[in-house]
């Protein structure tokens, strides 16, 4: 099988590639990413020689791009490759638009005219909205996105429905949990917290911190996504979630623990606007349809992450710095 992986030099397409490649060495992957802040090509140098892997340097809303390599053929895209932060959403919306609508427009209308056999769309259960205290979105929830990064995966979402139900793409949309775990940006909570708390910088808890998110690790995310691939049904929506929702205060004392840093640490700031106040999929149609659940407890994977990054100080040592530190300086200023 080849397939055509978008954005995988990022956080979880990097994981994804590895597990792919692992289980299926055979395969033969094709990794299509602009490289901006949150890519980044030592996510995959232990697999950069593999004679089935190939590394293509280039923006998904380039068309010309997308016909060359989808004309080699491909049996399946998925689409991983997004403006992925919040945060910066509320700074610079005109990306996210360029990026996740237009591009995912661009790939649907090349896996259109080279007859793609799957187009797996990677979404997030922000489209949902934000839910009180009670109840889980199902696949037929309304989408209700608040920020411009939700507000442009449910975009590209009923783009994807669109081309499906108008020209038959065998097209299929997944929506995932907060993922955690190796290689992620150090932009997101746990990332943050976990390489702030290991240089004792502070972390900076928005509004009262008992907004709640439903945490997945990485690999359970990847493993669902591999059944979607090979058994999932064309036209449908499948949710992924790790069934640990969690008060954002409630990790970051976990991940104090486990680094036995003081609770000093914590800082509160000013909240962010229109902050979703919770997540939560009910995801019984993956377990029932494709046998799909997770696998790793939420201790143990913070256990690793935290673990990964305290042995790979390298890593984000160097991503944190430079562009980054220019950027947090000008978009941050209340930290
Ligand atoms: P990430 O920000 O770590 O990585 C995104 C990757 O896309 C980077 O490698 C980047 O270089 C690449 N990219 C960005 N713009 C591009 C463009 N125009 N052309 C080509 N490549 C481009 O993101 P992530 O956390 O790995 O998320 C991957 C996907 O999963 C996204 O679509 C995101 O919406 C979705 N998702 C993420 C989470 C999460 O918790 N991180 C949860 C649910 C769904
Ligand atoms: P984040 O990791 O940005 O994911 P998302 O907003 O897409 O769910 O944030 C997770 C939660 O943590 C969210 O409620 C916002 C909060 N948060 C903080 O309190 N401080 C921070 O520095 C960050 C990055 C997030």
């Amino acid at each position: 099988m080849k397939v055509l992986v978008t954005g995988g030099a990022g956080f979880i397409g990097s994981n994804f590639i590895r597990l792919i490649l692992q289980k299926y060495p055979e395969y033969h992957i094709v990794n299509l990413d602009k490289l901006t802040y949150a890519g980044n090509l030592d996510n995959l140098s232990d697999i950069e020689d593999n004679p089935h892997y190939q590394f293509v340097k280039g923006d998904i809303t380039d068309s010309d791009l997308v016909d060359r390599i989808l004309e080699e053929g491909a049996d399946a895209i998925i689409h991983f490759a997004a403006e992925s932060h919040v945060d910066r959403s509320l700074y610079d919306p005109g990306i996210f638009v360029k990026t996740n609508v237009l591009g995912t427009q661009v790939l649907l209308e090349s896996a259109l005219k080279y007859k793609i056999g799957s187009f797996i769309q990677v979404s997030t259960d922000e489209v949902y909205g934000s839910l009180s205290h009670e109840g889980s979105s199902t696949e037929s929830s309304p989408l209700l996105p608040n920020s411009p990064y939700s507000a442009s995966k449910a975009s590209a979402d009923l783009l994807v429905r669109s081309y499906h139900v108008t020209f038959g793409l065998p097209a299929i949309i997944t929506r995932c949990t907060n993922n955690y775990g190796p290689y992620q940006f150090p932009e997101k909570l746990i990332s943050l917290f976990i390489t702030n708390a290991l240089t004792n910088l502070s972390l900076p808890i928005y509004g009262d911190g008992l907004y709640v998110r439903d945490w997945i690790y990485v690999e359970d995310h990847c493993r669902a996504l591999d059944k979607i691939l090979h058994r999932g049904k064309a036209g449908e929506i499948y949710n992924i979630g790790g069934g640990n929702e969690k008060t954002n205060l409630e990790i970051t004392r976990l991940i104090l623990s486990k680094l036995n840093k003081p609770e000093s640490l914590v800082k509160h700031v000013k909240d962010r606007p229109a902050h979703d106040r919770r997540y939560s999929l009910d995801c019984s149609k993956i377990g029932a349809e494709l046998g799909w659940k997770p696998e790793t407890a939420f201790e143990e994977g913070i256990a690793r992450t935290v673990e990964w990054y305290a042995s790979h100080q390298s890593w984000w040592q160097k991503v944190k710095s430079g562009e980054y530190l220019e950027y947090y300086e000008k978009h941050y200023l209340y930290r």
